[in-house]
């Protein structure tokens, strides 16, 4: 099969765990006959700083002609510590997220056996967490308007804004999802309080009748967060507006023992984006040490989701289990007296099980 990809580095560790997953991406092509071609384009900070614009338009055309992007992480302390910069890095992936019309991220939030004494929290509570969690990803608090400050700069707003199409649309493809696993959607919101919240809880109970065959089940966002480190293996599909599920699968990484696992697909009306949740992480920037798995996990994501491939992404799955289970990792997760490998030995031992 003929595969073509748009690989966006980014900034920080981006371009590190992005190396690794492009090199698991090109071995396993090679294990299966595909033919593999890619170009590479600047986004978010590295953009900026290139032609003043975090999502140029080359890179827009670019994803727009690929199958599929690769995508590391953005962001930069020089605009994170800098809240009067006008043009920010985070830009670049929200117009992104919007020109390719990306309403879905979807989020699966797995427990590897050989991670569970990495988790914070009691092995009898993680060691049966098994949920996916749908986060919106076009509207809400991220592109509501009016956004911006005051003329004298002393007041700012930001606005939450739904309709019922994009409700509705997030909720048809949650559902899907519950439909195929353990058919329970818990649609997260804080109906006590606001009114778009209001309004998915009413579109909600409407398509509730569709789907006999699902359990739908409404939690307000604070219980949620609580309910999610309390009792996870209670979840199966979370359907939530952007910020909420933001938040949430942050928190729910801890489950996992690290925010260096958890990968996500983002799906939408145009080329759809597989990137890891977590951010770019500028503390650990070409040091060689952040774990490339979240990332390489995408791309098992990318095979499945954009190509149909599933034996692939299996195969990549199978590596990432094995090179934890021989302990072969990065610091994030390496267990007390294990030595942490390098992110370069960690994509180097992937590749070789994968060609094995
Ligand atoms: C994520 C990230 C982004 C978001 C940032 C970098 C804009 O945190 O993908 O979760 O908030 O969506
Ligand atoms: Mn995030």
């Amino acid at each position: 099969m003929k595969i073509n990809i748009a690989v966006l580095p980014g900034d920080g560790i981006g371009p590190e765990i992005i190396e690794q997953a492009l090199n698991v991406t090109k071995a396993v092509c090679i294990k299966f006959g595909h033919e593999l071609t890619y170009e590479t384009a600047l986004v978010g900070a590295c953009a900026i700083d290139a032609c003043g614009d975090p999502y140029p338009d080359s890179t827009h055309e670019l994803c727009l002609k690929s199958d599929a992007v690769l995508f590391g992480a953005i962001g930069s302390p020089k605009y994170d510590n800098d809240p009067t910069a006008r043009v920010r890095p985070e830009q670049g992936l929200l117009a992104m997220r919007k020109k390719l019309g990306l309403y879905a991220n979807v989020r699966p939030v797995t427990v590897f056996p050989s991670l569970i004494d990495r988790s914070p929290l009691r092995t009898e509570l993680v060691k049966d967490a098994d949920f996916v969690c749908i986060r919106e990803l076009t509207g809400g608090l991220y592109f509501g308007r009016p956004q911006g400050r005051s003329e004298d700069g002393n007041s700012a707003v930001d606005t939450c804004a739904y309709n019922r199409e994009e409700i509705e649309r997030i909720l048809k493809l949650a559902y899907e999802y519950a439909g195929k696993r353990r058919k329970k959607l818990t649609v997260v919101d804080k109906a006590n309080v606001l009114e778009t919240s209001r309004l998915w809880r009413q579109i909600a109970q409407e398509m509730a009748p569709c789907y006999p065959d699902i359990t739908t089940d409404y939690m307000f966002v604070d219980n949620a967060a609580m309910r999610l480190i309390q009792w996870p293996s209670s979840f199966d599909v979370l359907v939530t507006e952007n910020m909420f599920g933001d938040i949430l699968t942050d928190e729910a990484s801890v489950i996992t023992g690290s925010l260096g696992m958890l990968p996500s697909a983002s799906i939408g009306s145009h080329t759809a984006v597989f990137e890891p949740i977590h951010g770019s992480y500028p503390q650990a920037a070409g040091k060689n040490i952040a774990n490339p798995l979240a990332t390489v996990l995408s791309a098992a994501m990318m095979f499945e989701y954009a190509f149909g491939l599933m034996e692939e992404g299996a195969l990549i799955r199978e590596a990432v289990a094995a090179s934890m289970d021989a302990g072969f990792v990065t610091e994030d997760i390496a267990l007390d007296g294990q030595k942490a490998r390098f992110t370069s030995e960690v994509g180097e031992w992937l590749v070789s099980y994968i060609m094995g």
